[in-house]
């Protein structure tokens, strides 16, 4: 369905200021604001898996509007501002802080892998981390060490960015489990806010399933970016049951994307 087709075509007048592997960022109309778009390109292991995914980029927009929209009414600060049309949202403009930060409640994933631990184990208590965003170096974990050896954060801003974390850790994992969903781990990128002399740590990137690890409360079916990562298949209909769940799309209304169907 064309609706569903990204339209870079029409982009070409803004001027782009950063391209990433799910994203672009283009000029704002005002000083200090930013267009973020999302794209279909889904990608894993630093972008050597890719693949295009019809509508997911509508998707991300949609559920990553809903949990920034949600997180600012609770006055959690986001670089949100509000979404322009299926494929794009007004953020803020910011200073990203060059780090993944990534939040765990279950073990899974680079978790599991690192120390051995069963896929699902619920840990003592939510775990944070943080992995050096660089994609040369394949993002590699560090310590608050490096952080503030290397001057990537400062010991305030750190304090901070965990306090952040753990607020969207307890209201997210809430929102989700009145859903009927596990949210296992996710991550999330911040940045600067300047307010004229004032400065501010605000959650930025996106939040949706390509972030997230997503678990089904009765099935543990994972309905993330692991359908893609372990080749699982049915990525888009998860999606769009993230989505359903949350209320931020009909329940027809993804429907047209399948194309036409046989009406018995
Ligand atoms: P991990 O278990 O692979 O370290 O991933 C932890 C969480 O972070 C998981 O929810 C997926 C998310 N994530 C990203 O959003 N981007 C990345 O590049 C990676 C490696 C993980």
């Amino acid at each position: 369905m064309d609706f569903l087709k990204p339209r870079s075509h029409r982009m070409t007048r803004r001027r782009r200021i950063y391209e990433g592997k799910a994203k672009v960022l283009y000029e704002g109309p005002e000083p200090g604001t930013l267009i973020q778009y999302f794209k279909d390109d889904a990608t894993a292991f630093n972008a050597k898996k890719h693949e295009v995914i019809e509508g997911k980029g509508v998707l991300n927009n949609r559920i990553s509007e809903y949990v920034f929209q949600r997180l600012n009414d609770i006055g959690v600060p986001t670089h949100f501002i509000r979404r322009i049309n299926m494929r794009e949202q007004l953020i803020r403009e910011v200073e990203i802080i060059p780090l993944e930060v990534v939040v765990r409640n279950v073990a899974a994933g680079s978790l599991s892998t690192r120390l051995g631990l069963e896929e699902g184990t619920q840990l003592p208590r939510s775990i944070i981390e943080f992995y050096y965003k660089n994609d040369q170096l394949n993002d590699p974990m560090v310590s608050e060490e490096h952080i503030t050896a290397f001057g990537w954060a400062a010991p305030q801003e750190i304090d901070d960015i965990m306090a952040l974390a753990i607020r969207v850790n307890d209201f997210l994992s809430g929102l989700f489990l009145g859903v009927g969903i596990r949210l296992v781990d996710f991550k999330i990128e911040t940045g600067r806010l300047w307010e004229g002399e004032n400065m501010r740590i605000v959650l930025a990137d996106e939040i949706s399933p390509d972030s997230c690890r997503l678990w089904d409360v009765k099935t543990n079916d994972k309905m993330d970016k692991d359908r893609f990562r372990k080749d699982l298949g049915g990525m888009i209909e998860a999606y769009t049951e993230v989505a359903r769940r949350l209320g931020v799309v009909q329940d027809n209304e993804f429907a047209r994307a399948e194309g036409p169907r046989l009406v018995k």
